[in-house]
C-alpha cells in the first residue's frame, strides 16, 4: 500500500507541475501507472477460479430458492441493471422491511480485502453467509439451504462436478457464490480509454475535473487507484447516527461514523449514494464535500470545506460521469431443476 501511495504522490507531483503549465492530459504515461485497469482478476489460493464454479455461483446468485420464502435472490438488492445495487436509499428485505444500510455494489469486490460498510467480514466467502442467514434479508439458515439444494437433482450434479468429494455443503455454496462475485467487474469506461492513450475519449471538462479530483478538491486522498478507493474507513461528516466502523474498531476514536470508502466505477448507475442512501445525485455529492461535513471529533482530518465555482462543480461531475462505461448486459442463468 505504501508503495502505491508513493506512486500516487509521485504522480501528483509530476501531474501537478505539468497541469500547472496548462497542458492537462499530456502525461498520460504517468496516469497509466496510478489509474490503469488491472489485467486480471485476483482469485484467492483458498478458492481458485474455474469457469464451472463461477457458473454455479451465478445460478445461486440469481436463484430465489436461496431465500427462505423463495421470494428474493442476491440480485434483489444487488441488481446488475442498477450498477449491482438497489435504487433505493435502503434495500427491502424478504419480510418487506427496509434494512439499516444502503446496499453497496458487488462490482470489483475481487479487489477488496474487507467487506460490508464497516468491514466486519474478512472474505467474500464469509460475507455471503451474512445476507443468506440474516432474518431481515434472505432469512435462510445455511443447514436448511444445504438440505433444500440437496433435493434439486441438477444442483447435486453441478456441485459434485465442481467440488469432487465434497458436494453441497455450507462452505461450497459460499465458495461458488464468491467465485461468481469476483467475476463481476466494472465496465471499460471512457476514462480508461483516456488513461490508455486516447486523448479524445473524455471531454476537456472531464479532464479538468480529474485534475481537481486529484488536486485542489483532494478526493483522491481517499478515492485512489483504478477502482478509486483506498479500502479504508473514514468519517466524512454525514448527518447519519450510524457509528459504522466503531462497532468493529472499538478503541479507535476516528472509527466512529467511519465507513469503507466506496469505489467510484459505474457511478451513474448506482444512485442514491452513501451507506444510508442519503445523497441523491452527483450534484449533492459535490455539495456535501464542498460543505466539509459535520464537525465532530471523528471527522476525518482530510475533510475540509472546498471553495469551488460553478464551472469547477460541473468539471468534477463530468469527470465522475466518465467513470461509467456501457451497461453490461447480464444474461440470466437457467436455474437447475
Ligand atoms: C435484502 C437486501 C440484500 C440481499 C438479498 C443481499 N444483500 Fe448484500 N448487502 C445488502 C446490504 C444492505 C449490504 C450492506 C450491509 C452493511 O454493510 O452493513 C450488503 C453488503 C454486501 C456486500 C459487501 C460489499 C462491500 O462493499 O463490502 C456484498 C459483497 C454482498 N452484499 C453480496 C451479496 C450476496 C452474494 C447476496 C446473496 C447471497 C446478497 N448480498 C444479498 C443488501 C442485500
Ligand atoms: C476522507 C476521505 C474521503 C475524501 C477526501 C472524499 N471521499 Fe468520497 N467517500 C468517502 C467515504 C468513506 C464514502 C462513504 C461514506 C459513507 O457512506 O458514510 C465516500 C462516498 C463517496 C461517493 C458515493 C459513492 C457510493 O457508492 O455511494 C462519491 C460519489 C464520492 N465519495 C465522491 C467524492 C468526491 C467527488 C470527493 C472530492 C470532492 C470525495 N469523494 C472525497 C471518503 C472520502
Amino acid at each position: 500500500m505504501s508503495c502505491f501511495h508513493a506512486r500516487i504522490a509521485y504522480f501528483l507531483v509530476v501531474f501537478g507541475v505539468v497541469a500547472g503549465l496548462g497542458a492537462v492530459g499530456v502525461r498520460a504515461d504517468q496516469l497509466a501507472s496510478a489509474y490503469k485497469r488491472p489485467e486480471a482478476i485476483p482469485f484467492p489460493a483458498a478458492n481458485p477460479y474455474t469457469p464451472e464454479k463461477a457458473a454455479l455461483g451465478k445460478m445461486l446468485y440469481f436463484d430465489p430458492r436461496v431465500s427462505n420464502g423463495q421470494n428474493m435472490n442476491c440480485a434483489s438488492c444487488h441488481n446488475p441493471s442498477f450498477g449491482w445495487e438497489a435504487p433505493l436509499p435502503r434495500a427491502i428485505g424478504s419480510q418487506n422491511t427496509p434494512l439499516g444500510r444502503h446496499a453497496p455494489t458487488v462490482l470489483n469486490q475481487a479487489w477488496s480485502d474487507e467487506f460490508f460498510w464497516d468491514g466486519r467480514s474478512k472474505t467474500l466467502e464469509d460475507q455471503a453467509a451474512g445476507p443468506i442467514e440474516a432474518d431481515v434479508e434472505m432469512n435462510m439458515p445455511l443447514p436448511k439451504l444445504v438440505e433444500r439444494l440437496s433435493g434439486i437433482e441438477d444442483y447435486v450434479t453441478w456441485f459434485n462436478k465442481v467440488f469432487p468429494n465434497k458436494g453441497i455443503t455450507k462452505r461450497t455454496i459460499l465458495q461458488a457464490i464468491a467465485t461468481y462475485e469476483r467475476t463481476v467487474v466494472s465496465s471499460y469506461a471512457p476514462f480508461d480509454a483516456w488513461v490508455d492513450g486516447d486523448k479524445t475519449a473524455i471531454s476537456e471538462s472531464a479532464k479538468r475535473g480529474f485534475k481537481l479530483f486529484a488536486g485542489k478538491a483532494r478526493c483522491a486522498d481517499c478515492h485512489s487507484g483504478w477502482n478509486f478507493t483506498d479500502n479504508k474507513y473514514h468519517d466524512i461528516g454525514l448527518p447519519s447516527e450510524d457509528i459504522g466502523r466503531a462497532a468493529i474498531d472499538k478503541s479507535n476514536p476516528k472509527a466512529k461514523h467511519a465507513f469503507k470508502t466506496p469505489g467510484l466505477r459505474d457511478l451513474t448507475q448506482r444512485m442514491p449514494f452513501m451507506h444510508d442512501g442519503s445523497v441523491a445525485d452527483l450534484y449533492d455529492i459535490v455539495a456535501h464535500y464542498a460543505s466539509g461535513g459535520i464537525q465532530r471529533p471523528s471527522l476525518s482530518p482530510l475533510m475540509k470545506p472546498l471553495d469551488l465555482n460553478q464551472n469547477e462543480i460541473e468539471d468534477l461531475i463530468a469527470f465522475m460521469k466518465s467513470l461509467t462505461g456501457e451497461k453490461a448486459v447480464v444474461a440470466l442463468p437457467i436455474l437447475p431443476n
